[in-house]
């Protein structure tokens, strides 16, 4: 069976193979930091283990509250933000048809979210979308005090207890929180709705294999067990030694390349169905590295599409940039291009060939550029996109966050920065308990 894999031999050509060897012990004692629990961050290792520790009853679970879901409703709203939204949102829009949400009679409900930003309008035109449809919500927070979403859930909440009564709508909502702290878990058991619990020791970037990520996506119609059985096949994976280790190679890479002041990593897809997979990435990596003035920073490209409007930068601006590409090997369907007597456009030397052939030579092509534009490159191959392997990606990418991580002598698991710009909100806001924060602040901006 195919699994992912790593390409670095257009990486390695810019850095000194020594140094790159040394990353061979350096990779395997950030690892046993993992396993043992001994690095920064331990007590939010739980993710690590995940795969092999999430029971067959609880999938169950899952499947049976995603069905009793699916059947009510013609859309299901996903209210969460960062950790408690991207992991499902870039799994259902990988595996989705691309036009899905536009056909009629579908027969999975259309997975629609909210929370995940404070836009007026935003929630304004969902809430009068959803005024004729048959809806249910699924609310997360680990937190369950996180204002983006909280103030979704009042506004749907309240709209699903006008329309359907309180009685319906507390069927209609599923919580996932916290097992003891927040108003989310509060209300959720005053209200008696069903509930999941967010395990203690899994930070919110690291919980897209947790009722977080798994309910919406099963909601959405997706295999959760194939998914689960895709992590666990890299969980082993990325024990193995450095040369067949995937997560080694691409953790030791990304950090050899950071110390040659190769600061800025591009994940780059040539499938725009991947487009969400890079902000789920970006936030893994920018949230556990970006602190104590350290870390790469994750950008990200859709090609071809991004060559003609980043693709310049990539070429020719500052040199501190290093891209990662996702190449997917197989299509899920086929189109060749047509032939035409008249050849007007002169494509008719690539009649008959496969759109994705072109593609493939597009990325090619690209990486060839970007390595003489002083580019490395580093590809990641998935054999197709299924939930067996974006489930090896999910992990893949986080086991590899970790390291690099460790690597860089910060704590993964940690997001302190995140506070500053509540701090200041819920003082301009002039939240009750911020009076001393409303005074400076204010006497700041007058
Ligand atoms: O990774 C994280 O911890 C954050 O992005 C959180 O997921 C995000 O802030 C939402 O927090 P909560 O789930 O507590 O509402």
């Amino acid at each position: 069976m195919k699994h992912l894999q790593v390409d670095l031999k257009n990486a390695l050509s810019f850095v000194n193979q020594n140094d790159f060897n040394q990353y061979r012990d350096f990779a395997k004692e950030q690892n046993e930091k993992v396993t043992n629990k001994t690095g920064k961050g331990n007590d939010f290792l739980g993710w690590a283990e995940l795969p092999d520790n999430i029971s067959q009853e609880h999938l169950q679970d899952i499947n049976e509250t995603a069905k009793f879901l699916r059947e009510k409703s013609e859309v299901i709203v996903v209210i969460g933000i960062g950790g408690s939204y991207l992991g499902a949102k870039a799994v259902i829009e990988a595996l989705s048809g691309q036009f899905d949400h536009l056909k009629i009679n579908k027969e999975n409900p259309h997975i629609l979210f909210a929370g995940q930003n404070l836009s007026e309008d935003y929630h304004f035109e969902l809430l009068d979308y959803l005024k004729d449809k048959n809806y249910s919500v699924i609310v997360i927070s680990k937190s369950g005090t996180t204002t983006e979403p909280a103030i979704a859930f009042r506004l749907f909440r309240k709209d699903l207890e006008n329309r359907f009564g309180k009685e319906e709508a507390s069927k209609r909502i599923v919580a996932i929180t916290d097992v003891t702290k927040g108003a989310l878990r509060n209300l959720s058991d005053q209200e008696n709705y069903k509930s999941f619990i967010i395990d203690d020791d899994i930070g919110g970037r690291y919980s897209v294999l947790t009722p977080v990520g798994l309910l919406p996506i099963a909601c959405a119609g997706f295999d959760i067990i194939e998914l689960i059985k895709g992590a666990k096949e890299m969980m082993q994976i990325a024990e193995t030694d450095f040369d067949k280790n995937p997560v080694f190679q691409y953790a030791s890479i990304r950090h050899l390349l950071y110390t040659k002041n190769k600061t800025t990593e591009i994940l780059a897809n040539y499938d725009p169905r991947l487009n969400f997979i890079a902000e789920w990435w970006k936030q893994l990596y920018g949230e556990s590295e970006g602190k104590e003035n350290k870390g790469i920073f994750p950008a990200s490209v859709s090609f071809t599409t991004d060559l003609h409007s980043l693709g310049q930068y990539v070429q020719e601006g500052l040199r501190n940039i290093f891209e990662t590409v996702i190449s997917v090997e197989k299509t899920k369907f086929n189109l060749t291009i047509p032939d035409d007597e008249d050849n007007f456009d002169k494509l008719n030397y690539l009649a008959g060939k496969p759109i994705d052939f072109v593609n493939k030579m597009a990325e090619l092509g690209t990486t060839l550029a970007h390595i003489d534009g002083d580019v490395p490159n580093v590809k990641i191959t998935l054999p197709e996109i299924s939930e067996f392997y974006i489930g090896e990606l999910i992990y893949f990418f986080e086991k590899a966050c970790a390291i690099s991580g460790y690597l860089l002598d910060v704590n993964p698991f940690d997001q302190p920065g995140v506070e500053a710009y509540k701090k200041n909100m819920f003082a301009l806001l002039e939240k009750p308990g911020f009076e001393e924060e409303t005074k400076t602040i204010k006497k700041r901006i007058d």
